[in-house]
């Protein structure tokens, strides 16, 4: 027999898989389009019995000499309609078709228990391209169904009536659409659906880790590239490319995969990463993300787009507000608040912010939210507005201006901090990060990596071959991301606050070294 039954009559079940086989009833006016679900993995799980599939012809409900299954649209206007009548003969036959009760469990073996089974869920799917859209979630939830039944229209699509009224007579009804463009008739539709549903069912995949890792399960990220032998393939050499992927450090190996799976999707899908679930993303997968232009604050439903890039004049009042607003998040507790609001009206006052910016010396650099954080009702407070500055950078060079001076509000570099000479083995220029600060409501976001890495690169190009920085000795959080940006600690200095002396640790890091 066929593997494909295209009788309308229920067959006898095929031997059950543990859950009992996914019954699929397809109603088209084209049965012979649905052959080729004969192939491949779907074919073999039809044959194994995982998978009950039935074809059926739309034309076997008429009862006309012309087997007549569509009409003119009433109201007027182009193409044909779906007769309803033929579709509800064909469907209230379908519908009704006994399934294999499902022997979930031994104990639900027993004649009693087999008697109070819930009945099984039945679904009809109305492919059509006005539907909701056919999804990966839509996919796992249709999977978990007893019975599917497809009802393909052509023309015009089906009397709307249909749709209702199997809704309102109690049966699951889903009108689906598989994407933003118009076929033909539904089959096309009906395949890409089936194969992606049926994959999700025990037993119907060889290998089931492989549904783990794909695009649209989990976290919601695209797949990262993959690659197979040979390693250099018409002067794609992934020994130059992918290092990571030979390294044989599987842990490395899975960071770097996540990380161009953050990358990926965020070129090619900014819808997704704007739905992305930040419960399922780890502190590695954040970082990624603002190095990609999103960010996933704490507390928020989805990431927000996030803009790293040179401040600019107009920031200069929201950023000496954000400077004023994180310094003292910074401080020792044994300062007072006078202490550090003396030291904000010096340092980090708007004039000195205008001084930087407008010097070559100084590099300025801002996070902004371009669309703002909209506030979790969970947590109230936290909205930011469109265009909202959340972090920023300074990066000040130790060069003499054309009057012989240093910077304003340079540091005196400690001398534990050395300056080694250029890569050409000339010159050599010191520069202090004067630092990377973030808003407190996206601590933790991967803001700070970021601006760090913006800031080295920046020292990089600015030829910086030491950059140096002096954190709160007590700041061990600080302390810690520096260190994981390359920074070493190379001594300590005393630095004052509001006339107060606290001890700071001086770290450096080459960026000729860490940005080659
Ligand atoms: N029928 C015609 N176009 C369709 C689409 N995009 N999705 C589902 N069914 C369709």
């Amino acid at each position: 027999m066929n593997r494909l039954d295209q009788t309308g009559a229920a067959a006898a079940p095929s031997p059950a898989s543990a859950s009992g086989p996914l019954r699929l009833d397809v109603v088209t006016i084209f049965p012979d389009y649905l052959r080729v679900l004969d192939l491949s993995l779907i074919g073999r799980a039809h044959a194994d019995g995982l998978l009950d599939l039935r074809v059926h012809d739309l034309r076997d409900w008429t009862h006309d000499r012309h087997r007549t299954v569509d009409d003119t649209p009433i109201g007027g206007g182009a193409g044909m309609v779906m007769k309803p009548d033929v579709w509800g003969a064909a469907l209230d036959n379908v519908l009704a078709a006994p399934l294999p009760a499902a022997p979930a469990s031994a104990e639900c073996a027993e004649p009693a228990e087999a008697a109070s089974l819930p009945a099984p869920r039945r679904v009809l799917v109305i492919p059509t391209p006005s539907g909701e859209l056919f999804t990966q979630r839509t996919a796992e939830n249709l999977a978990g169904a007893d019975q599917l039944v497809f009802a393909c229209g052509r023309y015009e699509g089906i009397d709307a009536r249909v749709a209702e009224h199997y809704a309102a007579s109690g049966v699951e009804v889903h009108e689906l659409s598989i994407g933003d463009y118009v076929l033909n008739g539904g089959e096309a539709a009906v395949l890409v659906m089936i194969e992606a549903i049926a994959r999700l069912r025990p037993g119907v995949l060889g290998n089931p880790e492989s549904i783990v890792e794909e695009s649209h399960t989990g976290a919601g990220l695209l797949e990262y590239p993959v690659y197979t032998r040979p390693v250099a393939w018409r002067g794609l050499d992934l020994a130059a490319t992918e290092p990571v992927l030979l390294s044989g450090d599987h842990a490395r190996i899975d960071r770097h995969r996540r990380d161009q799976a953050v990358s990926r999707t965020a070129v090619r899908r900014p819808d997704l990463m704007a739905r992305l679930d930040p419960a399922r993303l780890d502190a590695g997968d954040r970082a990624a993300l603002t190095r990609n232009g999103w960010v996933a604050p704490a507390g928020a439903a989805h990431p927000v787009p996030l803009v790293v890039r040179p401040a600019l004049e107009a920031d200069l009042p929201a950023l000496a507000d954000l400077a004023a607003r994180t310094f003292p998040d910074a401080c020792p507790s044994f300062l007072t608040s006078e202490q550090i609001a003396a030291h904000i009206a010096v340092n980090l006052s708007p004039q000195r912010l205008a001084t930087w910016l407008a010097d070559p010396r100084v590099v300025l650099t801002v996070a902004e939210l371009p669309d703002g954080l909209p506030t979790p009702p969970e947590v109230p407070g936290t909205s930011l507005p469109p265009g909202a500055l959340v972090g920023y950078s300074a990066v000040v060079a130790e060069s003499l201006d054309a009057a012989g001076a240093l910077p304003a509000g340079l540091d005196p570099r400690p001398p534990s901090v050395g300056v080694p000479t250029g890569p050409d083995g000339v010159g050599g220029l010191a520069a202090e990060l004067s630092k990377v600060y973030v808003d407190a409501r996206l601590r933790a976001s991967g803001i700070a990596p970021t601006l760090l890495a913006e800031a080295v690169c920046d020292a990089a190009t600015m030829g910086v071959t030491a950059l140096w920085l002096g954190t709160n000795d007590a700041n061990r959080r600080a302390q810690k991301a520096y260190r994981r940006a390359g920074f070493r600690k190379v001594g300590t200095r005393t630095y004052e606050v509001g006339g107060e002396r606290c001890r700071d640790v001086v770290m450096v890091l080459n960026p000729q070294e860490t940005v080659a």
